[in-house]
């Protein structure tokens, strides 16, 4: 890294689909489930990097609403990961001055969980050095839809205030610079659709759990060599 790459962002907002869990833990014939544990650590490497390198913001992940629909045995264990990882997780934040918040429905989350979340995000509400949102329950085209009921005609603002409600964010943030996806996987799996229009995409083999600071240094390398153009003509 050079120190340019210290420093580099501008209220950067990098988001990772962080896959490929079961996949690492089924090459070494631990069951999936082992695979999200491992998957725990490089998140934590990741967080940590992110606040080294002053990234804004960066969303993570962590389950899909389509998830739901894997055996019960494999929600379940995410569900326990989750509620006894966002304690640990929140006091490691507050340390670090990370501000965390949960994106999704909550109306489905386990109670444990939903605790949880209410707790993390409450203590690390004052918290400015990097804002580190975690996508739980998230679907990028529920939250659009239900963004377009509650909205009606009012114009683009009014909009982005709804589809911010719509998955309980209690802010808005700048649009994704750069989406990292590990895992081999070319394809978005429904996250941030709307915030992703002009992201720069980084597709890695690498699965989640082998995820840390210098892939991550890997994928924003890519990054600023990249020319963005939103359209225009380069000047
Ligand atoms: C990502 O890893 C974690 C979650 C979706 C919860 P996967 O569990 O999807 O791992 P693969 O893609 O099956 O290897
Ligand atoms: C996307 O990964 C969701 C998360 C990483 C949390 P999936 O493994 O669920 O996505 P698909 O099924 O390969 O598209
Ligand atoms: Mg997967």
């Amino acid at each position: 890294m050079t120190t340019d790459q210290e420093t580099m962002s501008d209220r950067l907002h990098v988001a990772i689909i962080m896959d490929g869990n079961g996949r690492w833990a089924t090459e070494r014939s631990l069951p999936r489930t082992a695979g999200h544990h491992a998957g725990v650590r490089s998140l934590r490497a990741t967080v940590e990097a992110a606040v080294e390198r002053q990234i804004h913001t960066l969303t993570l992940y962590a389950f899909s609403s389509d998830n739901w629909q894997r055996p019960q045995s494999e929600v379940r264990a995410l569900m326990r990961i989750l509620a006894a990882q966002l304690p640990s997780q929140a006091a490691r934040c507050v340390r670090q001055n990370i501000r965390l918040s949960i994106i999704g429905r909550r109306d489905r989350l386990p109670d444990p969980v939903l605790q949880a979340v209410l707790r993390a995000e409450a203590r690390t509400l004052h918290c400015t050095a990097l804002h580190l949102r975690l996508a739980i329950d998230y679907s990028a085209r529920d939250s659009l839809t239900r963004a377009a009921r509650h909205v009606g005609n009012n114009g683009n603002g009014d909009f982005l205030q709804a589809l911010m409600r719509a998955y309980n964010a209690d802010s808005l943030v700048p649009d994704v610079d750069l989406l990292i996806r590990t895992g081999g996987e070319q394809r978005l799996s429904d996250f941030l659709l709307w915030e992703c229009a002009y992201a720069e995409l980084y597709f890695m083999p690498d699965y989640w759990p082998d995820f840390d600071g210098t892939k991550l240094d890997t994928a924003l390398c890519a990054f600023q060599k990249r020319q963005r153009r939103f359209g225009k003509v380069p000047a």
